[in-house]
């Protein structure tokens, strides 16, 4: 007989898994807004999945609640100016996601008669909804039996299947093997379950076995390996990039600021002139009428902030004109703001 390999060794029990997770979901639930009976429908669960992404559930709530203020419906949002979406996004980062959450909307209004669809494929075509979000809202809004995978279902999967491959090389593996634990009747609270699992027990970093409901069904428990799965490849660098920052004060104190272009890094949002560190297309961003100022100015101190793909450093430059110039803005009353551009600012004080 040939050897079995440790891979094939290890099966699941799937609909005792379900049925274990399951209980102890209807037990220990997070209550989180957007799962309440009052909160639970597909625009509001829409909206939290994206601001779930690349965000804790601790930063989320509060961001969810005013934006739902705001803007309760799918047709309020898409009749929303993009400034004020933006403006309810800032400090949540990745503007990408605003600025699709937005035209999403516009699209479910003008061509789904302001009603979501219900299918994973119907889901995916809209913009901004990728497969995750699309598996989500078809799980958790209209219990279809999708599956969802997210970083924290990844590493439960990786344990309970004590899959040594490091992600993301894993990520296929994890896709097939998550499927048939699915829970096929309640797919909405399984996807919900299992991401909790991997935020409250299943975590990290010393994940807490002695309580999890469903140890006896965990390849890793019994070989003891779970605190170092799942295994990482090693990641490249970020490449470090460096430039200067512009503020210009008028003789008000009000602050000089330009529009980014559409597309692109922080797209369509306000900044300061900054140079030196973006692509040939965006390097000279320092307006003509301003460069002459530049000659003079005081070191405002260097800032440091990390991208996705790129770590960088802006040495803030302050530099006081004479005139008062009406149309610049009052540090009162600034527009939306990304995180970089209020670092920058935050050299002033
Ligand atoms: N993380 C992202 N979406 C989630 C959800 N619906 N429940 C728990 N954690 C999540």
């Amino acid at each position: 007989m040939p050897k079995m390999t440790e891979k094939a060794k290890h099966s699941v029990d799937a609909e005792q898994f379900a049925t274990d997770l399951l209980r102890h979901y209807d037990n220990h639930a997070r209550i989180l807004p957007w799962r309440s009976d009052e909160q639970q429908n597909p625009y509001n669960i829409w909206i939290s999945e994206i601001m779930l992404q690349q965000t804790t559930v601790a930063t989320v709530i509060g961001y969810f609640e005013k934006f739902l203020k705001t803007f309760p419906t799918v047709e309020k949002l898409a009749a929303a100016d993009e400034q004020d979406v933006l403006h309810l996004w800032q400090g949540l980062g990745y503007y990408s996601r605003a600025r699709n959450l937005h035209k999403c909307a516009k699209e479910i209004a003008k061509n789904h008669n302001s009603t979501f669809p219900n299918s994973y494929d119907e889901l995916l075509k809209l913009p901004g909804i990728g497969p995750y979000t699309a598996a989500a809202i078809a799980a958790i809004a209209f219990n279809q039996p999708e599956t969802v995978v997210d970083g924290n279902v990844e590493r439960v999967i990786t344990r309970l299947y004590n899959i040594q491959t490091p992600l993301p090389d894993s990520k296929k593996e994890i896709k097939e093997k998550a499927i048939p634990l699915t829970s096929k009747n309640r797919a909405g609270d399984y996807a919900g379950a299992i991401m909790d699992l991997g935020a409250t027990i299943c975590t990290p970093k010393s994940p807490k076995c002695d309580i999890c409901p469903v140890i006896k069904h965990c390849r890793a428990n019994n070989l003891q390996t779970a605190a170092e799965l799942p295994h990482r490849r090693r990641k490249a660098a970020k490449p470090k990039l460096s430039g200067t920052a512009w503020i210009f004060l008028d003789a008000e104190g009000r602050i000089f600021l330009q529009k980014r272009p559409e597309k692109g890094l922080l797209g369509n949002l306000w900044e300061v002139p900054s140079e030196g560190w973006e692509d040939e297309k965006r390097n000279s961003v320092l307006p003509h009428h301003l460069a002459s100022h530049c000659n003079n100015y005081v070191e405002g101190g260097r800032i440091r902030h990390i991208f996705t793909h790129f770590s960088l450093e802006l040495d803030v430059r302050i530099t006081q004109i004479e005139e008062t110039k009406e149309e610049w803005f009052n540090p009162a009353s600034l527009p939306p703001l990304p995180t970089l551009m209020k670092k920058v600012l935050a050299q002033l004080s």
